[in-house]
């Protein structure tokens, strides 16, 4: 097992714990920073992190998992301070430190990211939220959703990442794939019919800011931290992608969790499950099929599930175009650095890829159907 493993912070388990644990006694002033960011208070804000910042020494005697909850309470407070104007760490100097050395026992940045302020945020009572609105609430639990599927996704996708496309049980572990993927499809739904454009531009987009820790820009724990993009990584995109799109994955995989980074890693210095299949059709198509019968299934199988990314994706780029129009936004692009123009290019290249998987066995189907019965 290796040392991630070991730590592997996104388990069911050390969720559940994390979501109890309340290492800086934060509750209270958890639920009173609504009423400060309502009111702007930035002083209070900064009072409140003031009291809140445990000692190194503190630190040192806390589990893995406090830490984790640590982080959290301090970043969502650090966020507040920002959506009002000022850089946090400068006004609350001695939080730096704890927050360097909370992200060296995570092994993760030094900052809270949107596994904090979903999954290892308590629901009910002690839900640490911005503002208290119930369109946040739907927000944190679109997120909340899709994560265990992610991660149940993240280990097929390092199956299929290792099959052989012609093996019969790739198809099956695509479908499997495909199922979890789909959550991302109801969580999108839930947030179109849930939270309005004008609700995330003018109220929620600031408090996911970057700030600024130990001279690194780190950005705020927004959506656009779910990792499809990692499952694009094994699918298609480690030697099929375009350099914008590069790009915001490796300016994104820092934020994500220690076993999907060393996934990352892994993916792609290897050729995509994609290109595999393309080369194994090769130019005779039908041939390659006759010589291997499991190739169509894992074909078909995988068009399925860029199928669903695709339907994920363009309703997402619905919200997203309507929230970022410019008569509503109060920022050009994301909380995530990109534009919605980023978007509808990862969605072309998806539906590009989509069209990679169906020609090979595309064109053997068109020849089955004009044979005579
Ligand atoms: C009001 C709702 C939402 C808006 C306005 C919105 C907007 C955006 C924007 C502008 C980006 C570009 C990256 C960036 O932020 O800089 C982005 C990326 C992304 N968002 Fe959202 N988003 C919303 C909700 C969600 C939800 C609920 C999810 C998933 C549960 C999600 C998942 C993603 C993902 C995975 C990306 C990376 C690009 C991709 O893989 O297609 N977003 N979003």
């Amino acid at each position: 097992m290796t040392r991630t493993l070991e730590i592997e912070l996104g388990s069911s388990i050390r969720t559940a714990v994390i979501r109890e644990l309340d290492p800086l006694a934060a509750d209270a002033l958890c639920f009173d920073m609504r009423r400060h960011n309502e009111h702007a208070d930035v002083p209070a804000l900064v009072a409140a992190v003031r009291g809140l910042v445990p000692s190194l020494d503190e630190v040192a005697g806390y589990s893995l998992e406090a830490c984790v909850a640590a982080m959290r309470d301090l970043g969502m407070f650090l966020g507040s301070i920002k959506r009002h104007g000022p850089e946090p760490v400068p006004l609350v100097p001695e939080v730096q430190p704890v927050l360097l050395e909370l992200g060296r026992r995570t092994d993760m940045v030094p900052r809270d990211t949107v596994h904090h302020y979903t999954t290892w945020n308590p629901t009910g009572g002690r839900q640490r939220m911005y503002t208290g609105d119930i369109q946040e609430a739907y927000l944190q639990e679109s997120v909340r959703m899709v994560f265990p599927h992610l991660r149940e996704g993240l280990e097929l996708a390092e199956r299929l990442s290792g099959s052989d496309v012609a093996d019969p049980k790739f198809a099956v572990l695509t479908d499997e794939l495909t199922a979890h993927v789909e959550t991302m499809v109801s969580s999108i739904d839930m947030v179109v019919a849930n939270v309005s454009p004008e609700f995330f531009a003018r109220d929620l987009r600031a408090y996911f800011e970057e700030i600024t820790v130990d001279g690194r820009v780190l950005l705020g724990p927004a959506a656009a931290q779910v990792p499809l993009w990692l499952i694009d990584q094994a699918i298609w995109a480690s030697d099929n992608s375009e350099p914008e799109y590069e790009q915001f994955l490796r300016d994104s995989v820092p934020y994500s969790l220690p076993r999907w980074r060393e996934l990352y890693d892994h993916w792609t210095g290897i050729p995509s499950v994609v290109t595999r299949l393309v080369e194994a059709y090769g130019d005779d198509p039908d041939g390659a099929e006759r010589r291997m019968p499991g190739l169509r299934p894992s074909a078909e199988a995988l068009s399925r599930l860029l199928r669903v990314i695709i339907v994920f994706r363009g309703r997402h780029l619905g919200i997203a175009r309507k929230a970022y129009d410019a008569d509503l936004r109060l920022y050009p692009v994301g909380s995530g650095g990109a534009s919605v123009d980023l978007l509808r290019q990862i969605v072309d290249l998806t539906r590009t890829t989509a069209q990679l998987t169906r020609r090979p066995a595309g064109s053997a189907a068109a020849r089955a159907e004009r044979r005579p019965a």
